[in-house]
């Protein structure tokens, strides 16, 4: 089934979910740090750590948002950085803070949808997408264009939250995500949708084997998994 933000609107998930971003964007970095305690810093920084061995890449940041993971990624040095995301709202803050840093000479923002991608075959090294594969309306086309973006052999990197399973991990991480996060998440946004929406497409979401299963049906390969902070997240990597 299917898991949408607004539950009383009649659109399609991919033109609810663009709705949603650009209704939070402006409160979007405060409220993920804050709502996740700053773990989210920790899990980019390691999840960047797999790309570490490629030499002036060229990285596409799918579901870009803000450009969190774009500017992370500057640790490798890339030749240059391509943030794309449905949502211009989002992306305006992340020029704003491209713009900030001086950044700009190396990311570059990119409206668009990961499902339908505007490059061209083989165009990166490596492509990477933080807590927005989830949010796909379909997950296999937005997979299978990411791998003929991708160069033969280029690296993918998947950041994703997902469902603890042991106790009391998987009871506090319950509580917190039905109860406090719609709360404070609603409040500081003015949106309870979007952090409804949250965990509830985090529990529909095909984790661990089943996201495996997606990869490798999209054409990736060497596929690893890694979770993090007792599975509140999950790291997955994969060439093509
Ligand atoms: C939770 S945010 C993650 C942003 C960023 N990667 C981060 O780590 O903070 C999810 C993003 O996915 C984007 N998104 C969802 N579906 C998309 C699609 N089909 N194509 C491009 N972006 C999409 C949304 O607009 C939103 O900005």
């Amino acid at each position: 089934m299917t898991v949408k933000p607004y539950l009383t609107s009649d659109e399609g998930k991919k033109k609810q979910i663009k709705n949603m971003f650009d209704n939070i964007a402006p409160k979007y970095d405060f409220l993920n740090h804050f709502l996740s305690l700053g773990i989210d810093k920790i899990w980019r920084r390691r999840a960047i750590g797999l790309l570490k061995d490629l030499k002036s890449p060229r990285i596409l940041d799918i579901a870009t948002g803000t450009g969190d993971l774009a500017i992370a990624s500057l640790r490798l040095k890339p030749q240059s950085v391509v943030g794309l995301d449905l949502s211009p709202q989002m992306l305006k803050v992340g020029e704003e803070k491209i713009q900030k840093k001086k950044l700009d000479h190396i990311i570059s923002m990119v409206e668009g949808d990961s499902e339908n991608l505007p490059f061209n075959d083989g165009e990166f090294d490596a492509a990477m997408v933080a807590f927005g594969v989830r949010n796909f309306e379909n997950l296999n086309a937005g997979l299978l264009e990411i791998n003929r973006v991708l160069k033969p052999g280029g690296k993918f990197m998947v950041l994703e939250f997902s469902n603890p399973t042991v106790f009391p991990i998987k009871q506090l991480f319950k509580f917190y995500s039905s109860t406090i996060l719609p709360w404070w998440g609603g409040l500081l946004s003015k949106d309870k949708a979007a952090y409804t929406y949250l965990p509830a497409s985090v529990a529909a979401f095909p984790e661990g084997q089943a996201f495996v299963n997606e990869l490798e049906k999209a054409g990736f390969t060497s596929l690893r998994v890694w979770k993090q902070t007792f599975g509140v997240a999950t790291i997955y990597f994969a060439h093509k």
